[in-house]
């Protein structure tokens, strides 16, 4: 029995609730885990809005919110490979256990061992931000010395696409409000502030000849200003907004399994892929947590560790 906070049907932050409820009994190809730290992103208050039902499987009420989570393996489901009781793993909670729990149950597929001097908080970061930097950054495969540029760089996903294209030596120029600055510069991307200046006329003067790549993790009207921007619109990578197609973007292509997760942790070991961390909530203030990515403008990750 553990404590989560979850949602009895579709809606706003009020229909999140606490309660308690006895561990999943992990299914075949599935782990039950000892949650240790829950990552926090905006698809938890999306998936709890509605809004992509093609995504939440047609699970029964309650759920539990959050996709993302480290932790230690207490029992292991039919056909699980590879992994053990009392492994430390990290992974996606594909399956439905959701991870703002005290014990959940993990997709074994879509989860890795974390290795030996990598905390469970780096780890818990891993399978949503970190892995997403990884595949935008695969697909467009710039050779050194291109210059991209983040728009959203002082979100979850931008710190972390920043960092490891600066680590690859790229040139990095990124978008976000004042508050995002430091953040940002502090890694080494020259910095946009959207909230003081018109962004195309910023980013024009600091390239002229347009961007070899970019990387949009904000969308709508703003995927399609710094769009214009980029020399190849194929070179156009949306990270949340598909319609990038109609303007001849590419939307992400994401690789959720084991082996990208061990990259991406063997990355952040050799702190290429540090997540920039700036709030540690334990699970009592979770729906604090979520308020703060639902609200659209976080710095960094946020994550929720166990008591
Ligand atoms: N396809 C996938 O597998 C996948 C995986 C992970 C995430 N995503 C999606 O990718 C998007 C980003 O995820 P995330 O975890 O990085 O989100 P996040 O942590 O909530 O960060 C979003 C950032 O965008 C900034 N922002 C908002 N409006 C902006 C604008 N007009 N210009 C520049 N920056 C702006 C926000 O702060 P400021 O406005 O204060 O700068 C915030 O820092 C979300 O839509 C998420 O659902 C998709």
């Amino acid at each position: 029995m553990g404590q989560a906070l979850g949602f009895g049907r579709y809606g706003g932050p009020g229909v999140q609730e606490f309660f308690d409820r006895p561990d999943p009994v992990p299914g075949r190809g599935e782990v039950l885990i000892r949650v240790d730290v829950a990552g926090v992103n905006p698809l938890d208050h999306l998936l709890r809005s509605g809004l992509v039902p093609g995504l939440d499987g047609g699970r029964p009420f309650p759920r539990v919110l959050g996709m993302e989570a480290a932790g230690t393996v207490l029992a292991l489901g039919e056909e699980v490979d590879g992994l053990a009781v009392d492994d430390a793993v990290f992974g996606f909670a594909l399956t439905g256990g959701g991870t703002y729990a005290e014990t959940t149950v993990l997709s074994a597929p879509n989860t890795a061992r974390i290795p030996a001097g990598l905390s469970a908080t780096v780890a818990a970061t891993l399978p949503l931000a970190g892995t997403t930097a990884v595949d935008a950054l695969d697909q467009l495969g710039l050779p050194a010395g291109a210059t991209i540029l983040v728009n959203g760089v002082g979100g979850g996903v931008g710190l972390a696409v920043a960092r490891l294209a600066i680590g690859r030596e790229l040139r990095v120029i990124g978008t976000g409000s004042t508050a995002k600055r430091e953040h940002a510069e502090a890694i080494g991307v020259y910095f946009i502030d959207y909230a003081t200046g018109d962004v195309g006329t910023a980013a024009r003067e600091l390239v002229p000849n347009g961007f070899d790549g970019i990387v949009d993790l904000v969308g709508g009207a703003s995927l399609r200003t710094v769009a214009a921007l980029a020399r190849d619109p194929r070179n156009v990578i949306a990270v949340g907004d598909m319609s990038v197609t109609d303007i001849g973007g590419r939307f992400i292509e994401r690789r959720l399994d084991r082996e990208n997760l061990e990259r991406s942790a063997r990355l952040a070991l050799d702190g290429l892929l540090a997540p920039v961390i700036t709030a540690v909530h334990p699970l009592s203030d979770a729906p604090a947590a979520l308020a703060t990515v639902e609200n659209g403008h976080p710095s960094g990750k946020i994550v929720i560790k166990m008591a």
